[in-house]
């Protein structure tokens, strides 16, 4: 399938200034987009051209431009704005900072994991759980939500025993804390029939919304989400209320990927979202290994990790005590591991940018001026 400039466009939208809350398409950043065949190239002009923001937002662009579908080569060029395009950036960053327009209550500065795989029981929400508590130990503030509505399981992998409950003020709802990690997912509500009843009438893309636009996330490194099992709707309407999302594709050994690379490519290409990379989960003698690479490969994307099969996995599950960060623990190690390959291929935002000092200084005018 040949490229489009709209294509390209769209998937730049998951592209973040983080500071001024908006992505680059909508911010009039991107100022070019040039296809030929299966080279893109995109012009990207920069309040100023040595902002700290350059490197997030080149490698950003890059890595979500290269993971299209029909793309081979993908250049980005930095420029810096001119006095014009400065003015109308700082027009439209002074309307943002007006209207407070957010779509959702994640931060911009927030990174979005999907956990997804091209079918169920692989272990996608043993990875997700696993990933966040790895990126807590290593310091960072990380939220997992449960997208898997009815087949909720991070409570029980977690140990979450809190309730969900909101705030009597904001009435945000306010995540649960479990292992410093803030969690909401529909096992922490289902507990009186009233709920369950107002919860079941809703549709699952509905409930994902509210998710995201009614829970008090806070300030998050990272946002964790633990995807259903399949295809489809929430898969789209997370990409369409967070951009910013990107996927990771959980896999097992066995070496069927080009049945499974054809689903996951065609959900990135349906949702726009980029794959960051694949999980080989479950490997060692029993299924043995390659699967992994095999899709990686098949999909143009890296194989992150390799995770073999364990017992104290599933006793980690169980008992609300995921391996991660556990040194005695081989698929402990390798969670761990992946989770630093992670932060290298995804890195935190940075806050310090040129484009949020003009932010701050837009906000105090406005300020000033009320
Ligand atoms: N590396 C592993 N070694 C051993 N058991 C594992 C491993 N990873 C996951 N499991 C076990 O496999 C089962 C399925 O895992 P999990 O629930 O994480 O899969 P899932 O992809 O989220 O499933 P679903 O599609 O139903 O949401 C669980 O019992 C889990 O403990
Ligand atoms: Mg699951």
């Amino acid at each position: 399938m040949a490229v489009t400039e709209e294509a390209v466009l769209r998937t730049l939208e998951g592209v973040q200034d983080p500071e001024l809350g908006g992505n680059i398409v909508d911010l009039g950043m991107v100022t070019e987009v040039r296809i030929s065949g299966d080279d893109v190239e995109v012009g990207v002009a920069l309040t100023i051209a040595e902002c700290p923001m350059r490197n997030q937002i080149e490698n950003d662009a890059l890595r979500r431009v290269r993971a299209m579908p029909g793309v081979e080569n993908a250049t980005i060029r930095i420029t810096a704005m001119t006095k014009t395009q400065r003015a109308e950036l700082m027009s439209v960053a002074r309307r943002r900072v007006r209207e407070r327009a957010q779509p959702t209550n994640v931060s911009p500065t927030t990174r979005v994991l999907a956990v997804s795989s091209g079918k169920g029981g692989v272990g996608k929400s043993t990875i997700a759980v696993n990933i966040a508590v790895a990126l807590k130990e290593s310091g960072f503030r990380v939220g997992l939500l449960d997208a898997d509505i009815w087949g909720f399981s991070t409570p029980r992998m977690l140990g979450a025993e809190g309730r969900l409950e909101a705030d009597t003020q904001t009435h945000l709802i306010q995540p649960t804390s479990a292992s410093g990690i803030q969690l909401v997912s529909t096992g922490l509500i289902i507990d009186s029939e009233e709920t369950a009843l107002m919860w079941r009438g809703l549709m699952l893309s509905k409930a994902l919304e509210q998710f995201l636009t009614q829970v008090e996330w806070g300030d998050l490194d990272y946002l964790v989400i633990d995807m259903p099992p399949g295809t489809g709707d929430i898969q789209m309407a997370l990409s369409r209320m967070l951009p910013q999302a990107e996927m990771i594709v959980v896999t097992t050994p066995q070496r069927a990927a080009q049945k499974v690379a054809v689903r996951v490519a065609d959900m990135a290409r349906r949702s726009h979202m980029p794959i960051v990379g694949v999980i080989e989960n479950m490997s060692g003698e029993v299924f043995g290994s390659g699967g992994g690479q095999d899709l990686a490969d098949e999909l143009g994307v890296p194989l992150i990790a390799s995770v073999p099969l364990e017992a104290d996995v599933v006793a980690g599950g169980d008992t609300g005590r995921p391996v991660a960060g556990d040194p005695e623990s081989r698929a402990g190690r390798a969670l761990t591991a992946a989770t630093a390959k992670l932060v290298e291929l995804v890195p935190p935002a940075d806050l310090e940018t040129c484009t949020g000092r003009i932010a701050k200084l837009l906000a105090e005018l406005d300020e000033g001026a009320a």
